[in-house]
């Protein structure tokens, strides 16, 4: 393939890129935004294969990695569960990370090209910014990947003066970079970049193990972003435009949705890098001085299809543990039940419900609930008070009061759907153990709500049997 044709090619991939990412703004377009995704790949790795920077030589490799490559991500998006996505997320993230450290390397060792004055010192710095960004995006995104997997607890580890750590650690990398670009000999210059990684690693480490809790999404959306910047930077190393262009459309998307989530969880960014917040979650939730917190109402699932038939209206609120549960085919069942008796039912979804941006979206567009009934918090809020039934279905932190009734809550000014509202709220969960954010819900104690203990898909499948007797 000519340079010429192989630099269209990229064009066309670019513009397929740039095509998908505004199809999966929404979800009516979100299939199209994806096949287009996936013809823009296709053509950019054939303009690749083909391109003039692969001799014929290198092609067997090429396809024995891609074999390789192609069968594991084939083999882990085939058996991977829905509630095991943000792991995968993150884990694909560390691999992007990785990649740009050993193109890093590889392109320092290179003797194929020579580089000699200005050229040398811009080669060599995109080399060592490269290696920096992909080897905090490696470390980052395996400590992530254990934080979502719960193989590492979620609670920060804040080690004392640890932003001092940090400025330290940006100090030294500066310093070296100085010795690394002055270095008069490749094992010199090899010896600095290893120093210099092994800082990233550590810092990558440490970044993410201080954050805590409910501040998750706003590092996966990061690290996101981060795995763009190192794919740009790969780019710049690799001399490949469409590389740079996609790299810089991934970090940028990842940086303008970590800002969406900051905005949704009323956070600033920086305090959200700086750490600290939220503690482990799943323990059981009790108040600070030991004492329980307030009676629950226990309801039946009897008692809940009573109150669903008996209202106009009702808002469903998801959350991770419909996920955990696989409960949204029921849900859709008894919505559209409901809806045929003429109740009127919509979904409220948080915008960081679930443990990865849009995943309340996916479960209810693979159960096939119309998307005209489904609405984003800001949109939903103010009519809880005139709902008759808000029913919770493996939320928790995202219908939390605390949030907006105690200065003193770890999870204070974070915007939650106001369930408490409606005339009676219903929560269903297996037990009063907390959400990912670790912290006690007064929702539940509340008068006008009501607790429907156990698993949200049995629990549902009873609700739908009662709903239809
Ligand atoms: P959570 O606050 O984590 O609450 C989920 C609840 O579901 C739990 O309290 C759990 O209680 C219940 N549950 C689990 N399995 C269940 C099952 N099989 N049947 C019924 N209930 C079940 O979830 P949320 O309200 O969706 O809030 C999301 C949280 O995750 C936020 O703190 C958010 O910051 C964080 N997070 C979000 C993301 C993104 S991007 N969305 C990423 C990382 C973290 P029981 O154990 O008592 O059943």
């Amino acid at each position: 393939m000519s340079a010429s044709l192989a630099t269209v090619s990229y064009i066309g991939a670019t513009i397929l890129f740039i095509l998908s990412l505004g199809g999966l703004s929404n979800p009516e377009t979100s299939r199209r935004g994806n096949v287009l995704g996936m013809i823009g790949m296709a053509l950019a790795v054939i303009a690749t294969v083909f391109g003039p920077q692969v001799t014929w030589a290198g092609v067997p490799w090429i396809v024995i990695a891609m074999a390789v490559g192609g069968s594991v991500g084939l083999y882990a998006a085939r058996t991977v569960q829905m509630t095991q996505m943000p792991e995968l997320v993150a884990l694909m993230h560390s691999l992007v990370g990785l990649a740009a450290c050993l193109v890093g390397f590889a392109s320092y060792i290179d003797t194929a090209h020579t580089f000699v004055g200005a050229e040398k010192t811009i080669h060599d710095v995109e080399i060592y910014i490269g290696i920096l960004i992909g080897a905090v995006t490696f470390s980052g995104s395996l400590i992530a990947f254990g934080k979502l997997s719960a193989k590492i607890g979620g609670k920060p580890l804040l080690l004392p003066g640890r932003h001092l750590l940090n400025l330290a650690g940006l100090l030294v990398v500066i310093w070296v970079c100085k010795g690394f670009l002055n270095a008069e000999s490749v094992g010199g210059g090899f010896f600095a970049l290893i120093i210099m990684t092994l800082i990233a690693l550590a810092f990558g480490v440490h970044m993410v193990m201080a954050i805590g809790g409910a501040d998750m999404p706003v590092v996966v959306s990061m690290l996101n972003s981060y795995s763009g910047w190192a794919a740009a930077a790969t780019g710049f190393m690799l001399n490949n435009d469409l590389l740079i262009v996609t790299g810089a459309l991934v970090g940028s998307s990842g940086a303008i949705l970590s800002y969406i989530m900051c905005r949704a969880m009323n956070r600033n960014f920086i305090s959200v890098i700086a750490g600290g917040f939220g503690t482990g979650g799943g323990t059981v939730a009790a108040p600070a001085d030991g004492q329980p917190a307030g009676e629950v109402i226990p309801v039946s699932a009897t008692e809940t299809a009573e109150l669903l038939k008996e209202s106009k209206s009702v808002i469903i609120v998801p959350g991770y543990g419909m996920a955990v549960a696989q409960a949204q085919h029921t849900v859709y069942e008894i919505t559209k039940h409901l809806r045929e008796k003429g109740v009127t039912v919509r979904f409220g979804i948080h915008p960081v419900a679930g443990r990865m941006p849009g995943h309340m979206n996916v479960l209810l567009a693979e159960a096939k609930v119309p998307y005209d009934i489904v609405m984003e918090m800001d949109e939903i809020n103010d009519d809880f008070p005139e709902t008759d039934v808000a029913m919770v279905i493996g939320a928790n932190d995202i219908v939390n009061p605390a949030a907006q009734e105690d200065p003193n809550s770890p999870i204070a000014g974070m915007p939650v759907l106001e369930v408490w509202k409606a005339k009676t709220s219903i929560v269903m969960k297996r037990s009063m153990a907390s959400g990912y954010a670790g912290v006690d819900n007064p929702l539940f104690y509340k008068e006008n709500n009501r607790m429907l203990f156990g698993d949200a898909k049995k629990m549902l499948d009873e609700v739908l049997t009662a709903l239809k007797a």
